[in-house]
């Protein structure tokens, strides 16, 4: 990982939180309200892919009364990743220079926001992060401690990351950051995603800073951690893992 010690940052420009959303009616407006409150510059795309219980109605009815708040209607379920590179896809193409990644469900307190945008000033991402000292969970179940816990320490050793926390999904990312990541080879559907942008940050040489914050579990809704998507998390680390090492061995670069 690239330290940063040298270079000389650009300012953010606007800053764009990006929220997907499946089933998230009765979260979304208490989480809009927040994010406009913490971060009253910042503008909102809410990213739902035509959730079933009407989420997609409600962002509307929310983005009728405020021009900051936008929507962006996808089809129907096609994973967490599929969102987010629409919705940076979307960010990148309405100009703004700093894209936030942040669930509909509370977990990521926005109050928090300020700091890892203060962070950004010297980064060229920034990790919301359990697993620093001063990060930590709150409500989660011990088995979904273990999982994240596991999960982290996992994709870290595969594929020889010195970030703590690999899975988190609260981050804010320089447009021009993740315009280096090489988005449109991304095939990562859940939550294997962040491991993967946060493999590719790395590789390519970006200066990531991990940055300690509170995980607030659900308190309405359920999650969408699935089977599929820890299957699917562990043979695609797994396969990066791989791939990395006997580049390595090979002397070629990953990505
Ligand atoms: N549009 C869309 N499509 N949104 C989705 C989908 C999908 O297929 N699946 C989940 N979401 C949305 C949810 O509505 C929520 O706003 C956010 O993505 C996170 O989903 P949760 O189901 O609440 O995730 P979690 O709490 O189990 O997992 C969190 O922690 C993981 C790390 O341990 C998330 O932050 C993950 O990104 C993270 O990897
Ligand atoms: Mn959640």
């Amino acid at each position: 990982m690239n330290d940063g010690g040298q270079r000389q940052f650009g300012p953010l420009g606007k800053v764009l939180v990006i929220i997907p959303t499946y089933n998230e009616v009765e979260n979304i407006k208490p989480i809009v309200d927040r994010v406009r409150t913490a971060v009253p510059d910042a503008d909102i795309l809410v990213a739902d892919d035509n959730s079933p219980d009407g989420t997609g109605k409600a962002a509307d009815e929310i983005a009728a009364a405020d021009d900051q708040v936008h929507v962006l209607h996808r089809k129907g379920k096609e994973g967490l990743g599929a969102a987010y590179l629409a919705g940076f896809a979307w960010g990148s193409e309405h100009g703004y220079g700093v894209l936030v990644e942040m669930d509909a469900d509370g977990s990521h307190q926005p109050e928090e926001l300020p700091r890892l945008l203060t962070a950004l000033k010297g980064a060229d991402l920034v990790l919301g992060s359990r697993w620093v000292p001063g990060g930590r969970v709150v409500n989660w179940p011990k088995s979904r401690e273990v999982i994240s816990r596991g999960g982290s320490l996992y994709s870290r050793l595969a594929l020889g990351l010195s970030v703590r926390d690999v899975t988190g999904g609260y981050r804010a990312f320089r447009t021009e950051t993740l315009n280096g990541l090489g988005l449109g080879e991304v095939a990562s559907q859940g939550y294997c995603f962040q491991v993967d942008l946060a493999r590719r940050a790395v590789e390519a040489g970006y200066h990531v800073v991990e940055v300690p914050i509170t995980f607030v579990d659900r308190e309405v809704g359920d999650s969408k951690m699935s089977r599929d998507i820890l299957v699917e998390a562990l043979w695609r680390v797994t396969g990066w893992g791989i791939t990395s090492r006997a580049n390595k061995v090979l002397g070629r670069k990953t990505l």
